[in-house]
Parts: structure tokens; sequence; C-alpha cells
């Protein structure tokens, strides 16, 4: 697996985010649509930043953009603080001139009876656009990509999942106290984002490092579905030095 190694996360997010910027302008200057496949939590918040300072700064604009993101959890409503809809809103989308329709996040508000219809559209959606150009992810302390967890399978498509324990863990601060954190998510499947042209994975900090080292040199397994990257030819792990830190 490539795995590229930047001094510091600002760096290696200023890269991820010129690569997006250029997969923008090249469909930009043929006439077409960018699908780009997103993310949330830490991970991803300096590419965004970048993103808006290039639209701001420097003409970068996203009128051609289509966006998908990963996962939402369930139930979640969209003007949550929690919500992946606010998390996006307000480090991407009231900043840049993408039009509000072409914005697609898993739908937290669903009935139960609904979901699988919504997560058989939401591919559906991405197909008929000719699929994602760019997924970039992040990686949880689980191994999990967007919120296929341990036990995922590599054909996995977009449907509703478990939550690990650790995973909710992780997540109790931002819901003050691990029993409010919801315990269920709509997520892309494994096999949703190994359709995408290109995947970017990215992790900062020492506490990703022992993830990364499984997920890059460990034995591909449903124990750690980023294992399952190792599989794919159009993937690349963009790191800082402290989540290379354990590489050998
Ligand atoms: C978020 C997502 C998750 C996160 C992962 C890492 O949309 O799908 O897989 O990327 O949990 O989270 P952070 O970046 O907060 O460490």
């Amino acid at each position: 697996v490539p795995v590229t190694v930047y001094p510091t996360q600002e760096e290696a997010s200023i890269q991820v985010a010129q690569r997006i910027a250029s997969l923008i302008r090249g469909k930009q200057a043929k006439g077409e649509q960018a699908v780009l496949g997103l993310a949330t939590g830490a991970t991803p918040v300096k590419v965004y930043k970048e993103l808006v300072r290039l639209h701001k700064e420097e003409g970068l604009s996203f009128s051609n953009v289509v966006t998908f993101n990963l996962d939402e959890y369930y139930p979640m409503q969209p003007t949550a603080e929690q919500s992946y809809v606010v998390f996006m809103n307000r480090n991407l989308f009231d900043h840049i001139d993408i039009p509000k329709v072409n914005i697609n996040i898993p739908d937290g508000t669903l009935a139960p009876e609904d979901v699988q219809a919504f997560c058989m559209a939401y591919e559906q959606k991405i197909s008929s656009l000719g699929g994602l150009d760019i997924q970039i992810l992040g990686i949880g302390r689980t191994g999990h990509i967007g919120f296929n967890e341990p036990g995922s399978a590599p054909n996995s498509g977009t449907r509703l999942v478990t939550l690990d324990d650790l995973t909710r863990r992780d997540a109790s601060r931002d819901f003050g106290g691990k029993e409010n954190v919801p315990t269920k998510a709509i997520t892309m499947g494994v096999g949703t984002i190994f359709k995408a042209k290109e995947i970017v994975l990215m992790a900062w900090n020492e506490k990703k490092a022992e993830i990364v080292k499984k997920a890059v040199e460990g034995e591909i397994s449903s124990d750690i579905p980023a294992t399952y990257l190792q599989m794919s030819d159009n993937v690349e792990f963009v790191l800082d030095q402290d989540a290379a830190s354990a590489l050998t």
C-alpha cells in the first residue's frame, strides 16, 4: 500500500486539499461534475479549511461538485449539534458555493422501515453520477473506515450498522457521555468505498499509530476493515510522522 508521510498534519492536509482542487478544476475544464466522497470527524477538518481558503482566496468554485458523505448516526436530527449535517455545514458547505441540492448525507431521520430503500437509492445515486472520483477517509481505533466496524464484509454496501463500543467511547465527549451516543449509524459499505476511483486514507497523531500499523502491515481480515484497503490498487495512506511512527 502506498504510504506518504508528511512532517505535520497541516502540510498533509494542504496536499490532500490541492489534490481535490485539481480534480475539481480538471472536471470544470471538461464541463463535467466532480463527485467527492467525504468524511467527518477530526481528521479532515484542515483539508476542509484549506478548501474553504482556496474558494475564498483563489477562486476555486464548487459549482460543479456533488458530494456524498460516508455516514451519519442513526437516529439523528440534521439540526442536532452532533449531526454530520451540522459538522459538514460548519466546516465546509456554509463557506463554499456548492449547490445545496448537490450535497448528500445519509438521513438519520428515516423510519426504520425506510432505511433499506434509502441505502439502495444512495448507492444508485452514486453509480448514476459515474461513481465517486475520490473518497477521503479517516480511520477509527477499531480499524473502521466509514462506520464499517470489525466484522464488515469487503463487498458490503450502504446499510444500517451497530457501532462498536470503542467507537461510542471515542465519541462520548461530543455527546456528553457514552450513554448518549447513538448505538447505530448508516454508512457507505466497504464495497461502496472500493468503487471510488481514488481513495485517500488520512491519519494523524500518535493515537492512530497502532491501528495504522495494523491497517498497512497486518493480515487482511474483517477484524480490521481498514486492512481491506491493501486489496485496492488506487488507495494512498497519507500520514503525519506521529501516525506513521509504528510502521516498520
Ligand atoms: C467519519 C467516519 C469515521 C472517522 C473515524 C476517525 O465520517 O467515517 O470513520 O473517519 O472514526 O475519526 P476522527 O477523524 O475523529 O479521528
